[in-house]
């Protein structure tokens, strides 16, 4: 659905001439014409076109001051599921209890004590331990590309990777692999809508339902029964501790980390291949020196963000570049803008994979900042410098399909060629 958008500046004036819809082909294609015009128009911008209104933000300092500002608060679910979903309301409230104690929409207390929960599994010395299958799992996908083949970059590697890796982390069977894609596919598709069609609300809801009948009935007594190394026995042990104060609060982590640790993975795998082979000669710099991979990864999540914004609801109310801000409005810190604010990034439209200190807001900022910000950058990492080695002469070898997600921005279908 393409709702008018209209923008309204800080002091109530309307513009004569709305701006790009976010929800336009064009915007999805490429967002950062639009973002360029909101920042010129102001720091802070009101638009009724998301979740029914929200202030955006614009700017790299305004988004990370909001991030760690505690009069904004990360509990934001109850009005976004219910307000801005048409069709079953009432079908919803799974969705809506499952995810508002997910970690991502809690405040603290609740947010510290989880937050201490889950952080070991993902601290550099246990990442270091899983990094040599994280190794595997990529020259498995590298090596299973013959040299000349025509092939889906997205379906034969961004896709299978995270998959893999994520399921490893958790402990979640490998069997299920389709399923899981297609649970991580219909609550992005969902969240990611500014107002949901009915049939989005739908899908998320049966893929909710699922992914929580998976955990319960299936994953969490077998772990209790049969403890393994994996964080979905130490979720479990938390539980069973006291650490994690419910069953329902225990199945909303593991939904979040299995959402959260592959849509935005396969995104970043996708948006960053595709980002290299639209600037060539910063490819072909990678081949010649594959030591600046590491360094590139942060350059690619600054250009191209798999995560375009987030939301906080006003907690307390506040001024804002002379705006007041009142309780209970929604904010929008824009993170695919902020990221090429050219106030903070020297010549931001400009792909540089040797850029010093990049300081993308990709992975938030705060008390929230992504917890697998680590993980994900040493699979993009492993996978790229493996690609770089074995396949040098990949090109691009038909029509991208993106997945018109405004918030969680990725590739369907990334057709290439291993050319020799
Ligand atoms: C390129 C990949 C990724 C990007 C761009 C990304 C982005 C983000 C951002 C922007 C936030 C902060 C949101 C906010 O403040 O509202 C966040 C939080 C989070 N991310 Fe990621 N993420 C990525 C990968 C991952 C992975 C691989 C995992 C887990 C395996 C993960 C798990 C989480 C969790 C649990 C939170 C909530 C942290 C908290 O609330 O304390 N993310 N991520």
């Amino acid at each position: 659905m393409n709702a008018p958008e209209t923008l309204v500046l800080a002091d109530g004036h309307a513009r004569d001439k709305p701006l790009a819809s976010p929800l336009s082909p064009d915007f999805a294609d490429n967002p950062y014409a639009t973002y360029a015009r909101w920042r010129a128009e102001g720091p802070l911008l009101w638009s009724d076109a998301f979740f029914g209104g929200a202030w955006l933000l614009t700017r790299h300092a305004d988004v990370e001051s909001a991030l760690r500002d505690v009069r904004l608060s990360a509990q934001r679910t109850g009005g976004w599921v219910m307000d801005v979903a048409e069709g079953d309301r009432a079908g919803l409230t799974p969705f809506q209890r499952l995810f508002t104690r997910a970690l991502l929409f809690l405040d603290a207390p609740e947010h510290t004590r989880l937050r201490q929960v889950l952080m070991p599994a993902f601290r550099p010395q246990r990442l270091q331990a899983l990094q040599p299958e994280i190794e595997q799992f990529a020259a498995e996908l590298v090596q299973g590309i013959a040299p000349g083949e025509d092939f889906d970059f997205m379906e034969r590697i961004a896709r299978p990777l995270p998959v893999r890796v994520i399921a490893r982390l958790m402990g979640v069977d490998l069997s299920l692999e389709t399923d899981f894609m297609r649970w991580a596919d219909d609550i992005a598709a969902f969240i990611g809508a500014v107002r949901p069609s009915p049939e989005q609300t739908r899908l998320a809801q049966r893929s909710t339902l699922e992914m929580a009948d998976y955990f319960e009935r299936d994953l969490l007594p077998r772990r209790r029964r049969d403890p393994q190394d994996d964080l979905v026995t130490e979720l479990v042990q938390a539980r069973d501790d006291g650490r994690i104060s419910s069953d329902a609060e225990l199945l909303a982590q593991c939904a979040m980390l299995l959402f959260a640790g592959y849509e935005t993975t396969r995104n970043l795998l996708g948006n960053g291949m595709l980002v290299l082979m639209q600037h060539r000669a910063q490819w072909e710099l990678l081949c010649r020196q594959p030591e600046l991979v590491p360094g590139s990864i942060r350059e690619l999540l600054r250009f191209d963000s798999p995560v375009q914004w987030t939301g906080r609801r006003v907690a307390r109310s506040l001024t804002l570049h002379g705006q007041p801000l009142r309780r209970g409005e929604l904010v929008l810190p824009m993170i695919g803008c902020a990221n090429h604010d050219p106030d903070r990034h020297a010549d931001p439209e400009t792909l540089d994979v040797q850029r010093d200190n990049p300081g993308a807001l990709s992975f938030g900022s705060g008390p929230h900042v992504c917890i697998g910000a680590a993980l994900t950058q040493l699979e993009a990492q492993t996978l790229f410098a493996q690609l770089v080695l074995r396949l040098p002469g990949l090109q691009l070898a038909g029509a991208v399909e993106r997945n018109g997600n405004p918030v969680y921005r990725g590739i369907l279908r990334l057709p290439m060629r291993a050319a020799t």
